[in-house]
């Protein structure tokens, strides 16, 4: 057998033992059984966490060989070396146990779920076809198995480095399903919890995939590992980072109190899990300290042995977590009423300027973004400042000033009132689509970027620069940032999200409304970039056409907020009525309001960018005139003026009829 196939076997026992040790541990083994009540028995009480198992390793298996293929060995002028390419053959094979990871923990949950055995399960087709499409634990799973399924098929005839980017970017997706269901759905602040375990797992797969890959490329002796291991190390730290920080609001989000860390089954395992956190660090340190150095001076052996003991406890720990999820967290103490189960915080007190300045509420997944849109550019600035480079105060300034507006708009008391009432949904759907994209894209990222990333070392290589650009070259870009389609974009997505049920799912669903925020933030910037914005872009439009693409917004605008102080029905009724609030309102009379702020309110940003237009109008003149003032001195005299001087000299003697 080879080395290779030897630490695959020695890491699906080390996962495996970490599952079967944790289920006895905590409990999740021996569930108490109530006499009368129906018992899905040990066959699938076993076979839900083992298929669990399965899909989660197979996954991190996944994205780790394209990751490897993509970002940790070279390219060459954008086509996939051949270890890369035998990377991406292999993850062909990782995605289809994902999928069959997926489909028999869809069966075994289905199996549980109707105390059925697992046989009966599956022949029992009504029933099994109703759990995958009716709940929302089977549609995740079936989502799952079919995204693994495509997975598969497409990563058998990719062959350039860009196909596997997008193969990479798949996967990542296709992990986020399942993290919305189980224990996250049900915990008491289950916004936290959601978008806690979704970061979990998007930052773990690759640490955990990408280790495992590079161990194996290591006891195999395969080509280019100093390279694969030191870009892998500089990831890890980030990965490393994000799991402890992600771990502990998913702990965090299930526990009521510190003590549950030692008085509950639950709270032990996490315990267990922050040990072997600790231990993983350790490991990786001593990698920092000891073996890449060695492995840079073609001494491979003590990175080769460290890598693949440590491989075995972070799948050992992957088992642990996976029967963490199995074990009942310690009972929440929450108010039992319908707002806080929708919302994920007790419904606000009457609204107030103190109240919104007072009752802030962490939303994890945007404090993340506003942290890491902030220290990227930091970063950037920073890297420049010391190289000697100058970078506009003006444009960092503004950069913060949407940065620190998006925080309002996403985590002070704005956020919670503006789940309860519409018209302040409308001040942060605003807020967010028009404010904060102005000063973010007259903080000009892009360039900053593109100056401050080194290029890639080796040639026809792509490391983050060249990715930056070819994403910036590439057809997508092309089209959504063609003024009009950008123009497009920001207006009919407005109608379409208000005027459809797609608003009322995005209030519901935790994902949803991260995907409205998203949507919000992402069309403005879109739309402001092509007008006012300081990066360079696919088209240029003339001043005059950057003025007409703003005034063509404008009607639009205003007829959106006429239509919707019109309406006679409420949009999302269910939502708001579910609610149940005793203060403010009417419904109706909130909704008006929105339209009035929708149709007021973008006279601000309107302001703003005819200034920044201005602004940028006249830099641009002066430039100009500089620019052939110089040129006239260089050639001592205006060609421009001289060519127009001897032009009129031509008309004069014409017209003398010389
Ligand atoms: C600071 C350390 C960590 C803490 C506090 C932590 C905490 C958690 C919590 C609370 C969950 C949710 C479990 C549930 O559904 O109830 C979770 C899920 C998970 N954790 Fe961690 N974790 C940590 C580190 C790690 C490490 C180092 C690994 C692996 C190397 C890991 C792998 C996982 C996996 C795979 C899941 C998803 C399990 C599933 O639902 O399938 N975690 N973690």
């Amino acid at each position: 057998m080879t080395r290779a196939a030897r630490l695959a076997l020695a890491g699906a026992g080390a996962a495996i033992a970490g599952l079967v040790i944790a289920m006895i541990a905590g409990g999740a083994a021996f569930p108490r059984i109530i006499p009368g009540l129906p018992d899905a028995g040990t066959f699938t009480r076993w076979g839900v966490p083992l298929s669990k198992l399965t899909m989660d390793v197979a996954g991190a298996l996944t994205v780790g060989l394209l990751l490897a293929a993509t970002v940790l060995l070279p390219s060459d002028k954008g086509m996939l070396g051949k270890p890369a390419a035998g990377y991406v053959r292999a993850a062909a094979w990782a995605a289809l146990a994902w999928s069959a990871g997926a489909f028999f923990a869809l069966l075994f949950a289905t199996a549980e779920t109707s105390s059925m055995p697992i046989t009966e399960a599956l022949l029992n087709g009504p029933y099994l076809s109703h759990y995958a499409t009716q709940t929302s634990q089977g549609v995740a799973l079936t989502l799952v198995a079919l995204f693994g399924l495509a997975i598969a098929l497409f990563s058998r005839g990719a062959i350039t480095a860009g196909a596997a980017a997008g193969l990479l970017g798949f996967a990542l997706v296709t992990l986020l399903p399942p993290t919305l269901t189980g224990h996250a759905a049900s915990s008491p602040n289950h916004n936290l919890a959601t978008s806690a375990l979704s970061l979990h797992v998007l930052v773990l797969a690759p640490w955990v995939g990408g280790l495992a890959v590079l161990a194996a490329h290591a006891v195999r002796g395969a080509p280019q590992l100093d390279i694969a291991a030191a870009r892998f190390s500089k990831l890890a730290l980030w990965c490393y980072v994000g799991v402890g920080v992600s771990g502990v609001f998913s702990a965090l989000a299930r526990l009521t109190s510190l003590s549950d860390l030692w008085t509950s089954a639950y709270g032990v395992l996490v315990v267990a899990k922050i040990v072997a956190f600790v231990l993983l660090g350790y490991v990786g340190w001593w990698h920092r300290q000891r073996t890449l150095e060695a492995l840079a001076r073609s001494r491979p052996r003590a990175f080769t042995r460290l890598a693949a003991g440590e491989t075995l406890l972070m799948l050992a720990t992957v088992g642990l977590a996976v029967a963490l999820s199995r074990t009942p967290p310690p009972p929440a103490s929450v108010p039992a009423d319908r707002a806080f189960e929708l919302l994920g915080f007790p419904m606000p007190p009457p609204i107030s300027v103190a109240n919104i300045a007072s009752l802030w509420w962490l939303d994890l997944f945007f404090a993340l973004v506003a942290a890491a849109l902030a220290g990227l550019y930091a970063a950037g600035v920073i890297r420049l400042r010391r190289r000697g480079d100058a970078w506009p105060w003006g444009r960092t300034a503004s950069w913060f000033a949407g940065v620190a507006i998006l925080v309002i708009a996403t985590q002070s008391g704005l956020a919670r009132y503006a789940k309860v009432m519409f018209d302040v949904h409308m001040i942060e759907h605003m807020t967010l689509s028009m404010i904060v994209p102005i000063f973010l894209v007259l903080g000009g990222p892009v360039t900053l970027a593109l100056r401050a990333l080194k290029p890639a070392a080796r040639r026809g290589d792509r490391g983050p620069r060249e990715w930056l650009t070819t994403i910036l070259h590439s057809g997508l870009v092309r089209v959504v940032a063609h003024p009009g389609i950008a123009t497009a974009i920001f207006i009919a997505s407005t109608y379409a999200l208000y005027f459809t049920p797609l608003f009322a799912s995005a209030m519901e669903e935790h994902l949803g409304h991260i995907w409205m925020t998203l949507h919000f933030l992402i069309s403005g910037s879109l739309f402001f970039w092509v007008i006012i914005g300081v990066d360079p872009g696919p088209y240029r439009l003339p001043y005059v056409g950057k003025l007409l693409t703003l005034f063509v917004t404008m009607p639009f605008h205003a007829f959106f907020g006429v239509a919707l102080m019109m309406t006679g029905s409420l949009i999302a009724s269910d939502w708001y009525e579910q609610l149940g609030r005793t203060w403010g309102g009417p419904l109706l009379e909130e909704q008006q309001n929105g339209g009035a702020i929708a149709w007021g309110f973008g006279e601000i940003p309107t302001l703003i960018v005819l200034l920044a237009i201005a602004a940028q109008w006249y830099q641009d003149e002066d430039r100009q005139a500089r620019r052939a003032d110089r040129r006239a001195e260089r050639v001592g005299g205006d060609t421009e003026l001289d060519a127009y001087n001897a032009y009129l000299a031509r008309l004069n003697r014409a017209d003398k009829g010389e």
